[in-house]
């Protein structure tokens, strides 16, 4: 079987840029706060717009880059939490506004882990030579599920999206090698968004009672984070008899620098081999993972054979970390 490989990458992110100092203005929270307690001091809403139009320039990106138009795609899966419409899916929408002809697709729901999943079933359709150019997209607008009025979550998230084509490789030493993905449904109530689904349809009372935005309970979530990002990196390093000398970049999930670094502690990882943006971007959910990869590739801070670890975790409770090993040189 041939491995999955990542040919490409792309991202974008919207041009306006809130800083903290915006939330300062109208809520009771500091820059100081939010820097100290999560490491975020700008991120990106989009004015206009839905989670596509996150994923089309990112996804032109991408193709461009690896010099194949949108007919030569095959497959288009996105990851999101705030999909354009409830149906059709956001990858049936990317596939008409990219003009992706030839593609099938669908869109994957695991929040915060929502790219890492994706990623180990995009490379299970590539591996087993059902898709040979497959568009893996994670994006999401935030923007649209945050309650502004609440301190607890605004200052939180972000909105972008990045997208990474897969192929097939016959160099059996490159592309995607391991992944663990687990899921713990006891976590749900923790994290998530009350109305809008079948549980709980839309209603004068839901848009009333303010239903329709993320809920956290933050600090039991942080906890579980810690805990479960350390353990499933040391699981995935063990079962690939990784050192820390041998990984070339850990790329976590950025929904708290304190999170961030716990885990790059347990796996004995300084911090100058993390990837870190949550500085400039938030918590974008499903594009944190992807937005990282096309950044540092674009910066010439990745070249071929690097070992990677992916790790995320995030409603659901979902979480996961994959083992790859990067197949693109550095660009010129
Ligand atoms: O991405 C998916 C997974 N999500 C995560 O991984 C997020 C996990 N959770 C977190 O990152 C953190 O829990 C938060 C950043 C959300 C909160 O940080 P914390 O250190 O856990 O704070 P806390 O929720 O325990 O709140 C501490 C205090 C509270 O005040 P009292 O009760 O001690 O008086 C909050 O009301 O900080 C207060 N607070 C704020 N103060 C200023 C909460 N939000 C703010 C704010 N500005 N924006």
């Amino acid at each position: 079987m041939p491995r999955a490989a990542i040919t490409s990458v792309g991202h974008y992110v919207p041009e306006t840029v809130y800083p903290n100092s915006y939330f300062e203005q109208y809520l009771d929270t500091s820059d100081a706060w939010i820097v100290e307690r999560t490491g975020i001091r700008e991120r990106r809403f989009a004015c206009n717009g839905a989670t596509s139009d996150l994923i089309i320039p990112a996804a032109r990106q991408c193709l461009e880059r690896r010099g194949i138009s949108a007919e030569d795609i095959d497959c288009i899966i996105v990851a999101t939490v705030t999909p354009d419409y409830f149906f059709p899916s956001t990858a049936a929408v990317v596939q008409r506004k990219l003009g992706a002809t030839r593609a099938w697709g669908f869109d994957l729901s695991a929040a915060c882990s929502g790219f890492i999943y994706a990623l180990v079933v995009a490379a299970k359709l590539v591996e087993a030579g059902f898709s040979r150019r497959l568009l893996l997209c994670g994006a999401d607008k935030m923007s649209s599920i945050v309650n502004f009025d609440d301190r607890a979550t605004a200052v939180l998230f972000g909105d972008g999206g990045g997208v990474v084509l897969l192929e097939p490789s016959d160099n059996p030493d490159v592309g995607v090698l391991d992944a663990v993905l687990y899921m713990n449904g006891e976590g749900g109530q923790y994290l998530y968004m009350p109305a809008g689904g079948s549980a709980k349809p839309p209603s004068l009372e839901t848009v009333q009672n303010k239903e329709h935005y993320v809920f956290q309970e933050g600090r039991t979530v942080f906890k579980e984070a810690v805990i479960r990002m350390a353990e499933v990196t040391l699981q995935i390093m063990e079962r690939n008899g990784l050192r820390a000398e041998d990984i070339a970049w850990l790329v976590p999930h950025q929904a708290n620098l304190r999170i961030i670094t716990a885990t790059a502690e347990r796996m004995g990882l300084s911090m100058d081999k993390v990837m870190v943006n949550i500085d400039r971007y938030g918590n974008t959910t499903a594009a944190t993972i992807p937005l990282c990869l096309s950044e540092w590739y674009q910066a010439g801070k990745l070249d071929y054979g690097d070992r990677l670890i992916l790790v995320s975790f995030g409603a659901g409770y979902t979480w996961g970390a994959v083992y790859l090993r990067w197949s693109l040189p550095k660009p010129d």
